[in-house]
């Protein structure tokens, strides 16, 4: 193993495993030990203290005061996480800091994730399993005290087709279900169309008994006519470029779904409105919702998510959408957060690739070291 004597400081612990690859390479690691994340105040201190590389979670605000903490040494920020809102883009280019996310490792388990929440939340599993702990349970009965709503053969909207978005269509696609993609940046028309191929093909040769389709349509057209609706877009801010998604699901927007959908959100927390989400489920204008982001993490005491009068429409996971033992801590770079987490670390700071950012696979904000 190659000696390197670089310092890393890691917001958290992100399992020994990949740890030890960064301290079989010689690296100096200091892991912060709490499970809640440092105050800002301690990374600024930490980087300022001269580290070569940060690992950061979600959790972490790195903006324009830690990279101007780091300036001159600090060659490396990796994210345990494909999302990386928490990350300045632009004050990162300001400073010439690459910053690697994970991206890919994450995908599957994450619409698989959404998949089984919506099914939960439609199947009622919560409210039936607590009939039966609480003893309430009091016989068989054809509809009584209540039934959920079916998933197979329904339709379902796909609020974002990025590879989780797509992850999600191939799982619904095997519930025979019909499938309205959305998705204002880009759209991935050779994957809608294989899709449509497999499901062809699937009523050709009688798997499935209803002809299906899948089509992008427009955000309206995907939120009126669907019975399940998926988001899979990342945080984008006013301001900061591309399509803003913050509030994308809102008063106006829940209005026009039809008051039996279920609405799922495994992307980012702000991304829907949460009270609006509130008021439409106490006033029976929604379904049902599954939600596993919000808008500040953990859910506050107060949120009006937690009313009482909803908690049996409203589902409520802790961020946990990608937390699969592989798919968190696995140190290869295929198969795990963590491995491709030290790995985009490694890259940058072993000068892989020749050195060149560009080629750099896991660096998400490339466009800082275009060479002319
Ligand atoms: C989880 O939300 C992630 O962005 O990886």
């Amino acid at each position: 193993m190659p000696d390197k004597s670089f310092r890393v400081f890691a917001t958290c612990d992100i399992g020994q495993p990949a740890l030890e690859i960064l301290r079989q390479r010689g690296y100096q690691l200091e892991v912060y030990p709490d499970a809640d994340p440092p105050p800002k105040s301690l990374i600024i201190e930490k980087v300022k203290s001269g580290v070569d590389g940060l690992i950061t979670t979600l959790r972490d605000k790195i903006d324009a005061e830690v990279f101007a903490a780091g300036n001159g040494h600090l060659k490396v920020v990796a994210q345990l996480a494909v999302g990386f809102d928490n990350i300045n883009r632009a004050d990162a280019n300001v400073h010439k800091v690459p910053f690697t996310n994970t991206a890919d490792v994450l995908t599957e388990a994450t619409a698989e994730f959404a998949f089984f929440t919506m099914a939960a939340a439609a199947r009622r599993l919560w409210t039936a399993e607590k009939l039966v702990r609480e003893q309430k349970w009091g016989t068989w009965h054809p509809f009584l005290p209540f039934l959920g709503d079916e998933v197979t053969g329904k339709t379902v909207a796909i609020i974002g087709t990025g590879r989780i978005g797509l992850a999600m269509i191939k799982k619904c696609s095997g519930f025979d279900m019909d499938i309205l993609c959305y998705d204002a940046a880009y759209q991935n028309k050779d994957y809608i169309a294989a899709i449509q191929r497999v499901m062809d093909l699937r009523f050709d040769t009688d798997i499935q008994k209803q002809r299906t389709t899948i089509r992008y349509v427009d955000l309206q057209e995907a939120l009126s006519f669907s019975d399940f609706i998926s988001i899979h877009v990342p945080l984008i801010r006013e301001g900061e470029g591309g399509t803003p998604t913050h509030h994308l699901i809102n008063d106006k927007t829940l209005r026009w779904m039809k008051p039996t959908a279920y609405l799922v959100n495994t992307s980012r927390g702000p991304v829907v409105d949460e009270v609006a989400i509130a008021q439409a489920l106490k006033g029976k204008r929604l379904g049902g919702a599954a939600l596993d982001v919000f808008e500040k993490e953990p859910l506050p005491s107060d949120s009006p998510l937690r009313d009482p009068a909803i908690e049996d429409t409203c589902r409520l996971y802790p961020h946990f959408a990608s937390a699969g033992r592989i798919t968190r801590l696995d140190p290869h770079p295929d198969k795990g957060m963590a491995g491709r987490c030290v790995q985009g670390l490694i890259d940058v700071l072993e000068k892989n690739y020749g050195g060149d950012i560009q080629q750099m696979p896991y660096v998400v904000n490339k466009e800082a070291f275009k060479r002319d």
